[in-house]
């Protein structure tokens, strides 16, 4: 096995491996890709201060997200079509967040079902909820991750139309992949990813096929998503899912102090700030500059989490320092699992622990909750000074 010392590494060996179009799909931002660009490098705006002579000693990155106990507060972020990166690939990502302690979360858009995961693995997971026209398949898929033994439902906000990404028109994004002579030109090049896939259980929709009255196939995501995603969601019919659901609910795609609010309102239990990793309003601000006005208007009475950009240990530091309470890894974790299945996932979130424990060690501080600004240095204009 090569050695893996960065998140960087994990995504060389994967952008060898899986074919382009899947790499496109999770390696690209809507439109210009500005938002996308800039959820990694506002976090480098922000510096550490590094203290010196200070027991070190004794360390820990445990902490809680949601009342749940993980060893550091880094979950798997939803991810769509996980299972065409790597066969299987929800089931060995949610493997490995198991083995690792942390939480990992099922999106809607998987290949694997909520009941393939709940199989393969023996502690509840989350469950992401895209919200669609057909509320009876809605309640059916809340009534599935019930039976599942889910332990949270995400319910993403932040995607009732679907963003465009340029590559994913242009490579006809499919699942399984459409079968155009460039596709197998390219498909003829990565047969270890293709050998594999061969004995997956799914290469389709697994939470949608044979589950949705009157579409029997999900190939086209793009048309299926026009038609089915619902683009009437309000607050209403969110606290009316959370009564559904009548367990603990994370609000997904929050980047705005008002709605910030308004998902305190309906009794959210915690909220995740994100831009989706930059695939939908492009021009949005990056989640991490984002953060602090949602923190000062709300973060005293709702648990806030953040994601979109997190590629280290310190952009995870960098984000709990500001005061969000827990983080999620989107891509790093897909290049780890594209790389080498549940091992490589198991591997990034190594390497994000080791960054996260040391450069803590580093700030002089031992536990997760010892964390706070003091250890941050953030530019003056980060927080931004707009007009009103
Ligand atoms: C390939 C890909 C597919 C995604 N699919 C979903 C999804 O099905 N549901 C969802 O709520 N978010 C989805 N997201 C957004 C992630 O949950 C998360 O917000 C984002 O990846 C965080 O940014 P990062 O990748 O920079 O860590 C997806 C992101 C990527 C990269």
């Amino acid at each position: 096995m090569p050695v893996i010392t960065c998140i960087d590494d994990l995504k060389r060996i994967y952008e060898r491996r899986v074919p382009r179009m899947f790499f496109d799909y999770a390696e690209s931002g809507s439109w210009t890709e500005q938002t996308f660009r800039e959820n990694t490098s506002d976090f480098e705006d922000i510096y550490l201060r590094q203290r010196v002579a200070v027991d070190m000693s004794g360390r820990s990155t445990a902490s809680q997200m949601i009342g749940q106990d993980v060893a550091m507060p880094v979950a798997l972020a939803p991810v769509g079509l996980t299972g065409m990166q790597c066969a299987d690939g929800e089931i060995k990502a949610a493997r490995a967040a198991e083995k690792f302690g942390v939480p990992f979360t099922l999106s809607t858009m998987s290949i694997n079902s909520i009941e393939d995961v709940a199989e393969a693995t023996t502690k509840p997971f989350w469950f992401q909820l895209y919200t669609m026209r057909d509320t009876d398949y809605v309640s059916r898929l809340i009534q599935r991750a019930k039976v599942a033994n889910c332990s949270a439902l995400v319910i993403t906000l932040d995607l009732q139309i679907l963003g465009q990404r340029h590559k994913d028109l242009k490579n006809g994004l499919s699942a399984p992949p459409k079968l155009t002579p460039s596709t197998i030109a390219n498909l003829m090049t990565k047969w270890s990813w293709g050998i594999e896939m061969l004995g997956a259980k799914r290469r389709n929709f697994g939470n949608i096929v044979g589950h949705v009255d009157g579409i029997s196939d999900a190939k086209d995501l793009g048309a299926w998503t026009k038609e089915s995603f619902d683009p009437t969601l309000d607050w209403d019919k969110v606290a009316k899912l959370k009564e559904e659901w009548g367990g603990k609910v994370i609000l997904k795609g929050i980047l705005d102090a008002e709605d910030a609010k308004m998902a305190l309102k309906v009794g959210a239990d915690a909220i995740i700030v994100s831009n989706h990793g930059g695939r939908q309003l492009d021009g949005a601000l990056s989640s991490i500059r984002a953060l602090p006005s949602i923190l000062e208007a709300v973060g005293d009475q709702v648990e806030v989490h953040l994601d979109s950009g997190i590629r280290s240990g310190q952009d995870v530091l960098k984000a709990l320092a500001m005061g969000a309470k827990g983080t999620y890894i989107g891509r790093a974790f897909v290049y780890g699992l594209g790389a080498m299945g549940q091992k490589g996932v198991e591997e990034a979130l190594r390497v994000i622990h080791t960054e996260l424990d040391l450069s803590m060690a580093l700030c002089g501080r031992r536990r997760i909750d010892e964390l706070n600004r003091d250890i941050l240095l953030i530019p003056e204009a980060f927080e931004g000074r707009w007009q009103a």
